[in-house]
């Protein structure tokens, strides 16, 4: 099963220019959703893991499956004004904007490891507002995993010395 027959390609989403990455097929065919998530959490695995945290909110649809398998908990990461108790914040660039995330105060013990989840990388600005919050709860970022990764836009490069698993390169 070619997991890439499962992702719609949207010219010009959300704004021009912009090739979107629709996931929402393979959402839609459990078999493939089945492989995606499988995938991830056979890499997590050997990362001996002690918590998933996921970007909102395409990092929710990946991370609690991931989270469910490994029999671990799901810290959300998400936008302003939705976490209703003390948060850090932290904010970034996106390819088509910018945006804050948050996370509660206390959804990390120091020292835990902690695997990072996402539908898709692109210039890593999400991912590295997601490892500068866990890092400043003390957490430690022991991987992170992506379905996709946009390769142009080299979020790569700006994750040098993090473990990173991509499914789909593009
Ligand atoms: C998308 C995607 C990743 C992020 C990747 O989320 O789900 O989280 O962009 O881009 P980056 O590597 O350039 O940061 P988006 O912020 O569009 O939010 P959504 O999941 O709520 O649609
Ligand atoms: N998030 C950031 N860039 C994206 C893209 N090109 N497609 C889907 N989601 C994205």
């Amino acid at each position: 099963m070619n997991l890439k027959n499962y992702i719609a390609l949207v010219e010009d989403y959300p704004k021009e220019g912009i090739k979107f990455r629709d996931i929402t097929p393979l959402l839609a065919n459990g078999k493939a959703f089945k492989k995606a998530t499988d995938e991830i959490v056979e890499y997590a695995k050997e990362k001996k893991i002690d918590l998933v945290v996921g970007p909102e909110a395409r990092g929710f649809i990946f991370g609690c499956p991931v989270s469910y398998a490994l029999e671990v908990g799901f810290a959300p990461v998400r936008k302003p004004g939705k976490l209703p108790r003390e948060t850090v914040e932290y904010e970034y660039d996106l390819e088509y904007g910018t945006n804050t995330l948050c996370m509660h105060n206390d959804s990390i013990k120091p020292g835990q490891r902690v695997l990072i989840v996402d539908d898709l990388l692109a210039t890593g600005g999400t991912v590295e507002a997601t490892i500068k919050i866990i890092e400043d709860l003390g957490g430690i970022v022991a991987g992170m995993a992506f379905l996709i990764e946009l390769e142009d836009l080299n979020g790569r490069e700006n994750l040098a010395g993090y473990d990173i698993m991509t499914l789909l390169k593009y």
